[in-house]
């Protein structure tokens, strides 16, 4: 049910942060089934996983998996790992780009160095005609977040986009902010412990608020990226785009590598535009945590490879 569900998730997003989780998970992980959500600890891995998606149909982007770096000298490092990353997409031929996350570019150090690295990725970017997703971390960075996403764009360069998430009240607010931008936007629900003061706690609210900004978005984003595997919200937004003529040009169906693969592929076979979210990297405890607080028969999955 709805509330078993909310204290499963709650308890996993809190779990996360235990030191013996932890260890233990990250000791674990991978032999446990962190591989069925992560393309592989190196590039070199992915590179094969990107290309069979894209000969699917499928569109992808890739991250460098991590968050929370408070080295500058490391955050500068991801930096140039991105750039790397870029040259051999576009040397590979393949149909993906990349989303990452402000605090593995030293946002934790600070809204300009974050901001330094973040830039060199997308001029980068530019070059080669790839863009740029800035995901969107807890409701803590939100505000830093669109800064910097303000900043780039108002730097010219239109090959970059953010995220936002239905989970906290302020979103509303956010996009009617961001409208005159003509954005990129991607909606998600929202995969961060967040307390009741800033986000809604009901799915049923969650949910009503997420077809609200979807189409709010479909209506005047350049493109929105409806980031959800909710069968239902997907159905809404064929149903809203076909009723308004809203072309499959202006907007994508994207989910996350290794969850409902069939039902990505019916969507590319009626006609849409679908991109996999396909991460890399060793770092990849926080994300599978996620994974698992999102969905019980996850952490049986994993609790399976356990026992084997
Ligand atoms: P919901 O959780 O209601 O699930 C609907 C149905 O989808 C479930 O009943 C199940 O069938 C299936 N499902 C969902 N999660 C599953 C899982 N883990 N395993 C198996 N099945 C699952 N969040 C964020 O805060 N910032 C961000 O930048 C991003 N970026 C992002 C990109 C992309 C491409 C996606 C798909 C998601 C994100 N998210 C995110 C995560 C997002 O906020 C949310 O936590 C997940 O998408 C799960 O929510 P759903 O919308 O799928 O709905």
């Amino acid at each position: 049910s709805a509330s078993v569900n909310l204290v499963f998730r709650k308890g996993i997003l809190m779990a996360t942060s235990n030191r013996w989780v932890s260890r233990f998970v990250r000791r674990y992980g991978m032999r446990l089934g962190a591989g069925r959500f992560v393309a592989g600890e190196t590039f070199d891995e992915a590179v094969p996983v990107l290309r069979r998606l894209n000969e699917q149909g499928l569109r992808t982007n890739t991250t460098l998996l991590g968050e929370g770096v408070r080295d500058e000298t490391m955050a500068r490092g991801v930096a140039d790992t991105y750039c790397d990353v870029l040259d051999r997409i576009a040397a590979e031929g393949l149909q993906t780009n990349i989303a990452l996350k402000l605090t593995h570019l030293g946002l934790d150090l600070g809204e300009d160095i974050a901001y330094e690295n973040v830039k060199r990725v997308v001029a980068h970017a530019a070059t080669v005609g790839n863009f740029i997703r800035i995901d969107m971390e807890e409701s803590a960075r939100v505000d830093a977040t669109l800064a910097i996403y303000r900043r780039l764009r108002a730097d010219g360069f239109d090959n970059v986009g953010t995220v936002l998430q239905a989970m906290l009240y302020r979103t509303a607010r956010d996009l009617e902010d961001l409208l005159p931008l003509k954005p990129n936007l991607r909606l998600v629900k929202g995969a961060y412990l967040e307390s009741a003061d800033v986000a809604y706690q009901k799915k049923s609210e969650v949910d009503r608020n997420y077809l609200y900004l979807a189409e709010r978005m479909l209506d005047e984003c350049s493109f929105t990226a409806i980031a959800t595997h909710d069968e239902r919200i997907i159905a809404h937004v064929i149903d809203y785009t076909k009723r308004h003529g809203i072309g499959s040009d202006r907007f994508e169906f994207q989910m996350l590598y290794g969850i409902r693969p069939q039902l990505q592929r019916d969507l590319v076979r009626q006609g849409y535009r679908v991109l996999v979210a396909t991460p890399y990297g060793s770092e990849w405890y926080f994300y599978l945590m996620r994974r698992l607080a999102e969905r019980p028969a996850n952490l049986l999955f994993v609790l399976r490879g356990l026992a084997r």
